[in-house]
């Protein structure tokens, strides 16, 4: 049959009609599916530009809904240079990169922290991720200084007689009724990937060895028998006796504090990785498994702050009951670091294990990838995601965006992007 042009033209118009149609149908379904990574991404690098016109490193929002900003001696400085180089290593984005690379460099004077634990997030999130990702000979064997120098630092505060590093210096507990001389957090399961690090650039197995003493000990004493954690254990000096066991970030001392669970998830598999001991594996499968199976957890997988938050039998040395919120805030960043770890544990494991922890992983990251919790464009002060708590005793960032959020919850996607192999 002979086609007129007018047919032709109206054929054409159906076409281009159609493919419309499915391509937006098409990310309809990719932002709230399979493609949430490449989205997230997205909303990623566009907010940051917003936080890139701070000068200090950004932390989280203040009441007022303003930036706060930090200096190098903060325990966060390392996050927002390390979100800058994963959403480099997502978009290849050069300026992404000179941006990543401006900021890690401004923490430099950063090797020299001693005054507490946190160099190993400081610089290994920083410093670590430029290193994983920059080619330049010269800029490779600076960081690679800079970071031996600050596993040095680190060391300053492993007292062998205790076999731990001290995360703080000794002080009163938050609420004054004890004097902690050697307080150990769980948090700084997390300090000790810089170590290994520096034992494999140098060939010098010091700093491997303290990190191994410090994670048995806390195996030995952060945990309860059903694999919940203490966040604070507090050690003898001089003898290493554990003195104390109780909460600086949680509910009670008795209770389990969301985000000290996610630290002893993502550390003792860490320490899997670097050691291959089963005994580790054994720890951060049981931790995993008390957060997954916890009859607390909300069905969205992103926790409360604190899995016994005004539960009976947990007992709070604050009286909350001042607390003008009416609902108990979640912990977004808990959810995130979670993820990430859950996503590196499911490849020690197989079977229906290893799915497991990649599905549980798998469905938080939909969760914080929802409106819920990614901030729409322009909002949150330019932080991705919302509803973190930092620290609810201290009435401090409760219900806020910070800093660390963003940065495990880029961490897992790109490692949920690696395993799918999209
Ligand atoms: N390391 C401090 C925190 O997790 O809040």
């Amino acid at each position: 049959m002979k086609q007129t042009p007018y047919l032709f033209g109206l054929k054409m118009l159906s076409l281009i009609l159609l493919t419309t149609l499915l391509s937006c149908a098409q990310q309809r379904m990719g932002a709230n599916n399979a493609d949430f990574v490449a989205a997230d991404f997205a909303r990623a690098q566009r907010q940051y530009d917003l936080l890139l016109r701070h000068s200090n490193f950004p932390r989280t929002l203040d009441t007022a809904g303003h930036v706060v900003g930090t200096d190098e001696w903060d325990w966060t400085g390392g996050f927002f240079p390390g979100a800058l180089w994963y959403i480099y290593e997502y978009t290849k984005d050069p300026q992404v990169k000179a941006q990543a690379t401006a900021w890690t460099e401004r923490l430099e004077k950063a090797k020299d922290l001693t005054q507490h634990h946190d160099i190993g997030f400081v610089m290994y999130c920083s410093y670590g991720n430029a290193l994983r990702l920059e080619n330049d000979a010269a800029k490779v064997k600076k960081y690679q200084r800079t970071l031996v120098h600050s596993a040095e630092s680190a060391l300053k505060r492993f007292d062998p007689k205790v076999g731990l590093i001290k995360s703080w210096n000794e002080k009163a507990s938050w609420d004054g009724k004890t004097r902690w001389k050697y307080p150990v957090i769980i948090d700084n399961m997390m300090n000790l990937e810089l170590l290994f690090f520096a034992s494999t650039l140098t060939g010098d197995p010091k700093y491997r060895n303290a990190a191994i003493s410090h994670a048995d000990h806390t195996l030995k004493n952060h945990f309860r028998s059903d694999y919940s954690t203490y966040h604070v254990v507090d050690y003898d000096p001089n003898s290493g006796a554990v003195l104390h066991q109780q909460t600086n970030q949680g509910y009670a001392d008795n209770s389990t504090w969301s985000r000290g669970q996610g630290w002893a998830i993502y550390g003792y598999t860490l320490l899997y990785r670097e050691t291959k001991d089963s005994k580790y594996l054994q720890a951060a499968q049981k931790a995993a498994d008390f957060y997954m199976n916890h009859p607390n957890l909300p069905k969205d997988k992103v926790p409360y702050w604190d899995f016994n938050a005004g539960q009976d039998g947990y007992k709070p040395d604050v009286n909350y009951a001042n607390r003008k919120l009416n609902y108990i805030p979640r912990d977004a960043s808990a959810a995130a670091l979670v993820s990430s770890a859950l996503l590196e544990l499911s490849t020690y494991t197989t079977g229906a294990e290893a799915k497991r922890y990649y599905s549980f992983a798998e469905s938080t990251l939909k969760s914080l990838s929802s409106s819920e919790y990614l901030a729409e464009k322009g909002t949150n002060g330019g932080f991705i995601l919302k509803h973190s708590t930092g620290s609810f005793p201290h009435k401090s960032e409760i219900d806020v965006p910070l800093i660390y959020a963003d940065y495990y919850f880029l961490e897992a996607l790109l490692r949920y992007k690696k395993l799918k192999g999209a």
